[in-house]
């Protein structure tokens, strides 16, 4: 941005002149947002009887492995480049040291690879946390009452081998611990993985948007206390760079600011300031909070794109959202 706008004073500027018609609206326009722009989670359960619409998300469900399939194929019709699994894991099969975490049967990298058999030019992103095999619903592991960063990271890892091992493109990492990004890349470099590519979730807030999310993977009764001692303080904006810095250097490919709408100075800052391909996740809450108000009547659905546009204005390069079919439709 130019630090000095030149403004000419009125009549000889008018802003208005630009705004008149859509045709001089679509010359002024200065970003877009394009269908290449979007990630799309999905969720995917093991659970008999699992699949179905998430109360506090409604329009998204959780789906069947064939149910991914679908997703898969509609992904690739629809032109969006990527599609992030979430497993919604068996309740009585999480343990307290998460081994099913690295098992290559667990639902993910079925998911993975169910994927890749119908849509193999569809990038598939998975989590790296180990919140959906954990009994505690921690992203680490838990040593009393401790989240323990060390040991965590070397489960991290083998859940990062099986992932790719399924067959993953890129790895998001979302558990916050620290030493993560450089171990993983180690092991990924060692295993003859070294084309898989990680995208850190960086700039990870502690943050209550993230409720509707724990319903679906079902997590959210679970959950002993909170995930503050590795998640991000909402009140901090140098922390996150150095957040970024550290795993940009230790190997990250590409980087996340999660929640998205509420943390936006966050985007614009780490883009400016390391100009790598820079993602925000429109969290759950964030989607719960703008399709109930449209599904109520008290909002347009026009917010949704504005809200999208919102992440490309502040300097994403693209965008995890629910809402990537719906709007990869409406950019069609
Ligand atoms: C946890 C994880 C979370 C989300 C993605 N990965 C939740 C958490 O940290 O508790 C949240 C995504 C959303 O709210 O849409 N590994």
């Amino acid at each position: 941005m130019s630090p000095n706008p030149i403004v000419a004073p009125f009549p000889a500027t008018r802003l208005r002149r630009l705004r008149r018609t859509p045709a001089l609206r679509a010359l002024a326009t200065e970003t877009n947002l394009t269908r290449g722009n979007l990630i799309w989670p999905i969720f995917v359960t093991e659970v008999e009887g699992g699949a179905g619409e998430i109360p506090s998300m409604p329009g998204v469900e959780r789906l069947t492995l064939d149910g991914a399939r679908r997703a898969a194929e509609t992904a690739m019709r629809l032109g969006i480049p990527a599609i992030c699994i979430f497993p919604h894991s068996d309740p009585d099969l999480k343990t307290e040291d998460c081994e099913r975490a690295w098992n290559p049967e667990n639902i993910g990298n079925r998911a993975i690879r169910a994927i890749k058999e119908v849509a193999p030019d569809l990038a598939v992103m998975t989590d790296i946390a180990l919140d959906p095999y954990n009994a505690n619903g921690h992203d680490g592991l838990v040593r009393n009452g401790v989240i323990v960063n060390d040991e965590t990271v070397e489960a991290l890892c083998r859940m990062a081998l099986a992932q790719a091992e399924a067959g993953a493109d890129i790895l998001g990492p979302s558990d916050m611990m620290d030493g993560r990004i450089g171990a993983l890349r180690q092991s990924l470099e060692s295993n003859g993985y070294k084309d898989v590519a990680i995208l850190s979730y960086a700039a990870k807030y502690a943050s209550g948007f993230y409720g509707p999310f724990r319903d679906a993977v079902g997590a959210s009764g679970r959950l002993v206390g909170d995930k503050k001692t590795y998640q991000i303080n909402p009140a901090n904006r140098e922390e996150a760079i150095r957040c970024v810095a550290r795993d940009l250097a230790e190997g990250a490919d590409m980087v996340m600011v999660k929640p998205g709408m509420p943390y936006l100075d966050i985007c614009r800052m780490v883009r400016d300031q390391f100009a790598v391909p820079t993602y925000a996740y429109q969290v759950s809450g964030e989607y719960a909070m703008l399709e109930g108000a449209i599904r109520n009547g008290w909002l347009s659905r026009d917010v949704v794109l504005e809200s999208l546009l919102a992440f490309r204005r502040a300097g994403c390069d693209g965008i995890l959202t629910y809402y990537a079919p719906q709007v990869a439709e409406l950019l069609a």
